[in-house]
């Protein structure tokens, strides 16, 4: 259960491992927040797809309260991908948070350049961490995404 009291900074930054326990309250997660609402549901085929992808987190007690997924382009390129804040606790840094700590731990792997799908009513939030729209936009999930990019290395 969530604390009403959660804040970035109560709150712990992890990796989570595919298929273990955590992954699993990721999924969870994701479904809730992404998929449900729109009636739709992630297939094996999807989830098995992800087992070479980086997946990190934001831990309250037990409970995993965000969630995020990375997939490496190339070395220097990743797509983060399935970004999710348990819907109690959206609005409160949580998410900016995240994607801040997995930024810092591309870097350290040498990623210079971050891409992602940003739903449309996401775009703020992803222009305020200095992501830009590259494209015009698409349709994914049923919603209107755009496609966005950040250097986090420059030459
Ligand atoms: C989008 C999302 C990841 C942002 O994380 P967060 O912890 O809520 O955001 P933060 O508190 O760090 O940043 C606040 C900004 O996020 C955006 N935001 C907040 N709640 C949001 C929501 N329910 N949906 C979309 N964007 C939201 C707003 O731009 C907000 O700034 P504002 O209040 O000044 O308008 C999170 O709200 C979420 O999971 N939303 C639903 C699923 C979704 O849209 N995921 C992104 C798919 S690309």
């Amino acid at each position: 259960m969530p604390s009403e009291s959660a804040s970035p900074s109560s709150l712990e930054f992890v990796r989570i491992e595919f298929q273990s326990d955590l992954y699993r309250q990721a999924i969870a997660l994701r479904h809730a927040v992404l998929r449900q609402p729109l009636g739709l549901a992630f297939s094996s085929t999807q989830i098995a797809a992800e087992h070479d992808q980086l997946h990190f987190g934001m831990l309250g007690g037990n409970a995993l309260l965000a969630c995020v997924s990375v997939m490496l382009v190339s070395p220097q390129k990743a797509k983060i991908r399935q970004m999710a804040v348990d819907a109690t606790l959206q609005g409160r840094g949580i998410g900016s948070d995240l994607v801040s700590r997995v930024e810092l731990e591309l870097k350290t792997m040498g990623v210079q350049c971050i891409e992602l799908h940003a739903r449309e009513v996401a775009r703020r939030f992803y222009e305020r961490l200095g992501y830009a729209v590259t494209g015009e936009p698409f349709t994914e999930v049923t919603l209107p995404h755009i496609k966005m990019t950040k250097t986090i290395v420059t030459c």
